[in-house]
């Protein structure tokens, strides 16, 4: 076992979930030989990186240094949220890693039950997870997650507090202007309530930072394309051909102020009745996927309609919060690692430094 041998042994293991080797998407962090102990420290890029596959990644690391002649082999994985460098001319926003837009071509497809579900799922996973609402014209995330554990406030010096819910720091437009005030928001005012939600407010470090955007193609989207930069959307659809052609709508738009999109999520795609076992696909059923296909992106899943999703939004308590264990959850968690590992993967494929490796003789 040397030098040469253990970094071309490293550099042979593939991760199971990136596909790729773990020295050039730097999910190797270093090396540490000690005669013929090996220590491996990984950066996992996500905290929604799944058990199973960590496990699988260690072994084939162990595997591949035994091959070379090492007798005992620890890994040590820690979890470094993977984000790119912020560029200087958009440095509004201090604190969160990555920013995640949910958006949808059209209003009461299920956006802001999603960007909701996902948030939760994000920090069930571990993350460190801020929630902002950013449709300012018809807000509906503080309905959705309830009385907060602590509300939104100002601070000495004018700086903003997100309210707490559910270990989600929570910012809405909803907590300021009255429930029932109609509020007619032009482009440039929308400009400037973002500017101070991203820039006045005390987000604190934050692995994600997720967005609910109002539907369609407006001045929202476009200021916070020009505020800060966005990590990737996350288009959600209902499966029939109306909701579908104002997602290619959504998608050509964000091409062009250049935010990558993530992937597809189809909600309410079918019903099963929970006291025959009929499921029915009201909405028609695969039209999310179909996209997916057709505009080469990855298709994150399925979400059925079920009362229960509806009851927990209504009630302030969303699905994932109210039933962990649940099948719906399961699905939350799913498209929370689908969603995150297919940011690390765009940061990751980024070149950079190598790892560095030791030999301590
Ligand atoms: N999968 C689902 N099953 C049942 N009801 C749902 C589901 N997704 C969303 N809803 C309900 O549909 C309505 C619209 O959803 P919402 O998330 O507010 O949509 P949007 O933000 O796109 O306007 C809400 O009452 C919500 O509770
Ligand atoms: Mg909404």
């Amino acid at each position: 076992m040397n030098e040469a041998s253990i970094k071309e042994a490293l550099g042979k293991v593939t991760d199971p979930l990136l596909g790729h080797d773990i020295v050039s998407y730097r999910v190797l962090r270093n090396v540490e030989v000690q005669g013929d102990d090996v220590l491996v420290r990984l950066d996992i890029p996500t905290h929604a990186y799944p058990l199973a596959q960590r496990k699988e990644l260690q072994a084939r690391i162990t595997k591949a240094l035994e091959a070379v002649g090492a007798k005992r082999v620890t890994v040590i994985a820690d979890v470094n949220t993977a984000h790119l460098p912020a560029p200087s001319d958009k440095a509004t926003l201090k604190g969160p890693k990555n920013v995640i837009a949910v958006a949808a071509g059209k209003g009461g497809v299920g956006k802001s039950t999603v960007a909701v579900n996902l948030a939760l799922a994000l920090a069930k996973h571990g993350a460190k997870v801020g929630l902002l609402d950013a449709d300012v014209f018809g807000p509906s995330i503080p309905t959705m997650l309830g009385t907060p554990e602590t509300p939104a406030t100002a601070s000495k010096d004018s700086k903003i507090i997100p309210a707490l819910h559910q270990g989600l720091k929570v910012i809405s437009v909803g907590f300021f202007v009255d429930k029932d005030e109609a509020v007619v928001w032009r482009g440039p005012m929308v400009h400037r309530l973002l500017q101070q939600f991203l820039g006045d407010v005390e987000w604190g470090e934050l692995d994600y930072l997720v967005c609910d955007l109002p539907p369609g193609t407006g001045d929202v989207q476009l200021s916070l394309s020009q505020l800060i930069p966005i990590a990737g959307a996350v288009m959600v659809t209902t499966p029939q051909e109306v909701s579908i052609v104002d997602v290619v709508k959504g998608i050509a738009m964000f091409e062009k102020v250049e935010i990558p999109i993530l992937g597809i999520i189809e909600n309410m795609s079918y019903y099963k009745c929970p006291a025959c076992g009929h499921t029915d696909e009201i909405f028609s059923h695969g039209g999310g996927k179909r996209l997916a296909q057709e505009v080469g992106t990855e298709f994150f899943g399925e979400i059925p309609i079920d009362t229960r999703i509806r009851f927990g939004g209504d009630a302030g308590v969303p699905i994932v919060a109210s039933s962990p264990d649940s099948e719906h959850t399961a699905r939350f968690m799913d498209i929370a690692t689908k969603t995150a590992m297919k940011i690390a993967s765009s940061v990751l494929s980024k070149p950079k430094r190598s790892p560095r490796l030791a030999v301590i003789k």
